[in-house]
């Protein structure tokens, strides 16, 4: 059974794209009850929420039944999570001063901190404003926090910091913070992810088949689970969600370098990027003729995890694509690598929706074979990475 999320929506312009929001939980199987300020029913009407939610819509226009049920205390109970989005300089000025003039500021008044989520959307000069500051730097002490809003163009016309983030986002904080799970938190992922490409000559590559689902599923759990998460991609065919941290890094130099720019003491790294194990000795800056392609020479390449584990104390988890789950092999690689554990695949994963799996840690435990979805599979091998 999924989770009880209130979202409470104040009356900042951005309460339009609330429904857009409501519908994003109701899709991914959780409960939604929806509070409405008197100025977000400005913005936003109790009949869309009604029909998206699925379920009554609560304002300030009491029944004699919500009278009757204290619906303040019962909603503030129902919520796993209250999600207050947008948040206006209003109420979260009311939140921090302990106003409850409406069923919002009651709901909250009457619940755990630990439960609520603060995404605040104003315009500039308000989210520039001491005083809101001032009200957020207090709440974050009494445990409450805010999603950072975006910058750019705002609904009065100024450009600058306040807008509301994507759903997208919001969604992807709202369930991090029911996820979250307190020993991946403060802890920093490296996750590589997709192919590389090495250069024939200006127009050719040696690649693979990557697409790079793998590793961003990895990326996406590991943020849900409290992480802090930095991708490196080489080519992929999905992109990196918009709340987690990307570099491009085309090739496995440079895949390299931009993962030595970013290690540090707490660092762990997960390399799913899919490397090339040659490049091309010959590489020509003009474009080869065809003639010319079959002369082309290859070397080895440089080895990622060889070079890091040279020079950092830092945890690698690899992987190893196989013609079926040799764990034989696996168990080689672990060792000649000095991996702490190691993901293997077979061949049939790559490029596809889903994938088949079993995990080789340094203790020498090994998991059961794990198939599904993408998503589903890394869902798992992120709990797996727990303690490693
Ligand atoms: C057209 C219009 C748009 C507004 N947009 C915002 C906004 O985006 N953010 C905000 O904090 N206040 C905004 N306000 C001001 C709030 O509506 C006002 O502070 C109100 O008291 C908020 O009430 P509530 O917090 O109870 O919903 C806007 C006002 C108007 C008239």
């Amino acid at each position: 059974m999924k989770n009880n999320i209130l979202i409470g929506i104040s009356g900042g312009i951005a309460a339009y794209k609330m429904p857009g929001l409501v519908r994003l939980f109701v899709k991914n199987g959780y409960n939604v009850k929806v509070v409405l300020t008197d100025n977000a029913r400005l913005f936003v009407t109790r009949e869309t929420i009604e029909v998206l939610s699925g379920n009554d819509v609560y304002s300030d226009e009491l029944s004699d039944r919500d009278i009757i049920d204290a619906i303040h205390i019962e909603l503030s109970k129902w919520a796993d999570v209250i999600l207050i989005a947008p948040a206006t300089f209003n109420t979260i000025g009311k939140i921090a001063s302990g106003i409850a003039d409406n069923l919002l500021t009651s709901v909250v008044a009457a619940s755990d901190h630990k439960k609520i989520v603060l995404s605040p959307s104003m315009n500039v000069n308000m989210w520039d404003n001491p005083i809101l500051k001032e009200n957020l730097k207090k709440l974050n002490n009494l445990g409450i926090n805010e999603i950072n809003p975006g910058k750019g163009y705002l609904a009065c016309g100024d450009t600058g910091e306040g807008r509301l983030p994507d759903i997208e986002i919001i969604f992807a904080h709202v369930k991090r913070h029911l996820e979250k799970d307190n020993w991946f938190m403060g802890k920093k992922y490296i996750v590589t992810a997709g192919g590389t490409e090495e250069d024939i000559d200006p127009v050719r590559v040696i690649s693979n088949k990557s697409s790079g689902k793998m590793g961003i599923e990895i990326a996406k759990q590991l943020f849900f689970k409290g992480a802090d998460v930095l991708v490196i991609k080489g080519r992929t065919d999905v992109s990196v969600p918009k709340y987690i941290n990307y570099i491009e890094a085309k090739n496995t130099k440079s895949m390299l370098n931009s993962m030595e720019k970013n290690i540090s003491e707490n660092t762990r790294i997960v390399m799913a990027a899919a490397v090339s194990d040659f490049v091309v000795k010959n590489k020509a800056k003009k474009k080869f003729h065809k003639d010319e392609l079959k002369t082309i020479e290859l070397k080895d390449n440089i080895d990622i995890i060889k070079s890091v584990s040279r020079k950092y104390a830092v945890p690698i988890i690899g992987f190893a694509l196989e013609n079926g789950i040799d764990m034989t092999k696996a168990k080689r690689k672990l060792k000649e690598k000095k991996l702490n554990a190691i993901i293997v695949n077979d061949v049939s994963a790559i490029g596809s929706e889903n994938s088949k799996i079993r995990i080789l840690k340094d203790s020498g435990d090994i998991t059961e074979e794990i198939s599904g979805t993408k998503e589903k599979v890394a869902e798992v091998i992120v709990s797996e990475l727990r303690n490693i």
